[in-house]
């Protein structure tokens, strides 16, 4: 008999690993490495947010909580989603979870059998597909296309529902490629489900924050009200608050789903960190104005890493319209040999010959589902992103 599950077979190792691994091995061996492969914000969370950490500690607030969350937070999440979102959900609709992926893995966990169908628009973020495996469903990738700004069309989301379908995984701003879906292309979407009444649609709204030039962000719920009491839509102070630490995640939805996701919660990890949960509560009713300034800093960056990296040979990137990602086709290199002598024959090689060559860390695109492609993070210095994109530059140069 194995030791290990039959589940966990069925579960791929993260892709992302093994240049994570060689970019660690390459520092320690003194050699000047640069990261663009971080899914976090560069800077430290407000000096406010903190303070409440602090002053939670030391008013004893240390003890268990309710398995989903405190009262207060509850309530603050309610007060964000009616303020920022247009919705209205009372606190026996919100969970909150420890971080926004144990909130995507519990809604799994708490609606997939076997045989369910999750549709998953390609590039995604890696865990999505690994998550609907664990919990026993079966991912269906949709594949979208640079063409259109690496958003799904309505034809495609067509195609992939099945009768077998139970849920759509939304996100936008989108972890890989920073697209964003405006008010009409999403409708486009929900007009489609509106079609499918079997199928549920769970939003990862992480990057909801980080959007720039004139790009509104929106949500299902908000654009197809007739979605409402089958929507989950997910979120959490990770990214826009820069506590990617503090591990708080929530989500609002059917009463009858939330109740489930807090039984799988409560037989699981139990409550969210208590004081991360009160520094969450400060994150949400506190003074908001720093986000507009990182938003202007983000956008600075953005376009400084699309613009160089379109001068370099071979690379096409789409400027996007949120979170901190660019994911630039390399389809131009495909086939060719680095000035090193690397045959760059996919993504993963290319990204590989990168690091080795010039010492920028990158992800490559078969990792999110995309090829070929690669994933620049650039939650990182403008000064960093420049060198790193002269190299890149300088790498595609000798490609030939
Ligand atoms: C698209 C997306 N969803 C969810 C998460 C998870 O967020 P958290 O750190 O709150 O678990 C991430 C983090 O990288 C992400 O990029």
């Amino acid at each position: 008999m194995s030791l290990l599950s039959d589940t966990l077979a069925r579960v791929k190792p993260s892709p992302t690993i093994a240049v994570t691994t060689k970019a660690a091995e390459l520092r320690a061996a003194g050699r000047d490495v640069i990261g663009l492969g971080a899914g976090e914000p560069d800077f430290d969370t407000p000096e406010h947010i903190k303070r409440a950490g602090i002053a939670a500690i030391e008013a004893g607030k240390t003890k268990y909580t309710a398995p989903d969350g405190i009262p207060e937070l509850k309530a603050a999440i309610c007060e964000k989603f009616a303020r920022e979102n247009g919705l209205s959900y009372t606190p026996d609709q919100v969970s909150v979870a420890s971080g926004g992926k144990q909130i995507l893995y519990n809604a799994l966990m708490a609606t997939l059998n076997p045989g369910d169908e999750v549709v998953i628009p390609a590039p995604y973020w890696v865990s999505y597909p690994d998550m609907v495996l664990l919990a026993g469903g079966t991912p269906v990738v949709a594949e979208t296309s640079i063409d259109t700004g690496f958003r799904l069309t309505p034809e495609q989301l067509e195609a992939a529902i099945t009768p077998k379908t139970k849920w759509l995984i939304f996100n936008s701003p989108s972890n890989p490629t920073g697209a964003g879906y405006d008010h009409a292309s999403l409708k486009a979407l929900t007009d489609v489900l509106m079609r499918h009444p079997h199928v549920h649609v769970m939003t990862d709204d992480m990057y909801e924050h980080l959007a720039y030039d004139d790009f509104e962000f929106c949500t299902p719920a908000q654009v197809e009200p007739g979605l409402y009491d089958r929507t989950l839509t997910c979120n959490g102070v990770s990214k826009a608050y820069a506590m990617t630490g503090w591990r708080i995640g929530y989500a609002a939805g059917p009463k009858a789903l939330i109740a489930a996701m807090r039984k799988i919660q409560s037989q699981s990890t139990s409550n969210p960190c208590t004081i991360s949960q009160w520094a969450a509560v400060e994150a949400l009713t506190g003074p908001q104005d720093f986000l507009a300034d990182n938003v202007r800093l983000f956008a600075g960056r953005r376009d400084l890493v699309v613009r160089m990296l379109n001068e370099a040979k071979g690379v096409t990137c789409p400027n996007p319209e949120g979170a901190f990602y660019v994911y630039p086709s390399i389809a131009g290199l495909i086939g060719k040999t680095s000035a090193g002598g690397a045959l760059i024959k996919d993504d993963e090689a290319f990204a590989t010959a990168l690091l080795e060559e010039t010492g920028v860390a990158v992800v490559f695109g078969a990792a999110f589902g995309l090829s070929p492609n690669f994933r620049v993070s650039y939650a990182t210095s403008e000064a960093q992103l420049e060198e790193a994109c002269r190299r890149i530059q300088r790498f595609c140069d000798g490609v030939a």
